[in-house]
């Protein structure tokens, strides 16, 4: 046991105290949802006011639980609850702080905002730890604004790319213009880059955005793997022209074209047992009368399976180049997004599988299709990710919901996993 006890404290929080923090949690991702872009629906995306206003929020929780709080050089919020132990390495917790458009309330700010309970748990026990724990928001996980994903996470593991600098949001704005407006420079990002000998390990509490723990009748589980995801932008040159006059024969028309491919994207992924999705759609000039000449759309495609993935993804671009040829459409294909598979470290997997038991919960390990901020992690520390049940395995929907039952169950897992944290297989210098 690695926690150092002060004499007057208390190990064990009671029962009203968890329930009462998952209360907090419950209304804290509830105001964070109203923190939005749209009046109609959750939108809060990278480098926006809202962004912003999100970190404020959130800085204040953390400091009203006693922590220090700063914001990053690429914008991820950042809170640390210090150890009393001189030059003590970090245990961090952490997801993310940008939604989809039209997303829920618990994506990524669950994960946030459930360690700022847990650390207030921790303070009201009066426990300290030899280890910090530091709670990160990432700032752009979804990649909604600039087309990539993990630009948060990925700018403190080293894996920033310079070319970036010119993605550009819906209205032409760069990546580099936006990061000025927010106050941050693209240039000096390489300087969010977190030591891997200062971290023991990086923990993401998610909802689960899939059916398994609803269906075995369980809170919780532990996360084993991530699935790796290839993202690409597939645009088509034909031949804008007059609605009707030109000859259905001699039509080069994109938008016709990218229907068929995406049909293609579809039918290749339910073969391979994959999934791909088509989900965003640019088409020049829409106009009810004029011939598409220029479309564009994003093809997402992920497995936990690397080799089965790239095989599809093989097997779809032969598709859409033998469409393309038949048409007389030009097509380009970049690639915005790639992502191996991860593994979720197996001491982290029996250390929350551990702390699940310890509750009175059997544990089940199960896998994540969708992506996570843990995946960045990886390439520096080991990572771990607990997974809480949601209604109908329903994300990136207004409908997403959790309950404040299992945000209970999830913080009694949290704080047993924290106490029970074995640091000695993290640290070789301890
Ligand atoms: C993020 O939620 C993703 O998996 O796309
Ligand atoms: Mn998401
Ligand atoms: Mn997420």
């Amino acid at each position: 046991m690695s926690v150092i006890r002060t004499s007057i404290g208390s190990v064990s929080a009671d029962n009203d105290e968890f329930k009462q923090h998952a209360q907090w949690t419950m209304n804290a991702c509830q105001q964070l949802g109203d923190v939005s872009q749209s009046p109609d629906y959750v939108d809060r995306r990278y480098l926006t006011k809202e962004h912003k206003a999100a970190n404020i929020l959130v800085a204040q929780w953390m400091r009203d639980a006693n922590m220090q709080t700063w914001q990053d050089g690429v914008g991820n919020l950042w809170g640390r609850l210090q150890s009393v132990k001189t030059n003590a390495k970090t245990l961090l917790f952490g997801s993310h702080l940008d939604t989809v458009v039209n997303g829920g309330k618990y994506d990524g700010m669950l994960g946030v905002v459930a360690p700022i309970a847990l650390v207030n748990m921790l303070n009201s026990a009066q426990i300290q730890l030899p280890f910090n724990i530091d709670i990160v928001g990432f700032c752009d996980e979804e990649g909604t604004r600039f087309g990539s994903t993990l630009l948060g996470s990925r700018a403190l593991t080293g894996q920033w790319q310079p070319e970036w600098a010119d993605l550009t949001d819906l209205n032409g704005i760069t990546l580099r213009q936006a990061m000025q407006e927010f106050g941050l420079d693209f240039d000096q990002v390489d300087k969010c880059k977190v030591p891997k000998e200062t971290l023991l390990a990086y923990v993401e509490t998610h909802i689960e955005q899939g059916p398994v723990l609803e269906a075995n009748n369980l809170a919780v589980g532990t996360v084993t793997a991530i699935a790796g995801a290839k993202r690409l932008s597939v645009n088509l040159k034909g031949m804008a022209g007059h609605a009707g006059t030109v000859p259905m024969q001699s039509r080069q028309d994109a938008l016709a074209g990218a229907s068929e491919m995406i049909l293609a994207v579809e039918k290749q992924a339910t073969l391979a047992g994959v999934v791909s999705t088509v989900g965003k759609i640019t088409n020049r000039p829409n106009a009810v009368n004029v011939i598409s000449g220029d479309t564009e759309f994003s093809l997402d495609i992920r497995s936990d399976d690397d080799s089965k993935r790239d095989a599809c993804l093989q097997e779809i671009i032969s598709c859409l180049e033998t469409i393309a040829g038949q048409r007389v459409l030009t097509l380009s294909l970049a690639l915005t997004h790639q992502a191996p598979a991860v593994l979720c470290s197996t001491t982290l997997i029996e250390q929350l599988d551990k702390a699940t038991s310890a509750i009175g919960i059997s544990p089940l390990r199960l896998l994540s299709g969708a992506g996570h901020d843990a995946m960045a992690m990886a390439d520096i520390c080991p990572v771990g990710m607990l997974f809480v049940r949601c209604e109908k395995g329903i994300s990136h929907h207004p409908k997403e919901a959790i309950s404040t039952d299992d945000i209970e169950t999830t913080l009694r897992v949290l704080y047993q996993f924290v106490l029970d944290f074995n640091l000695a297989a993290f640290d070789q210098t301890t």
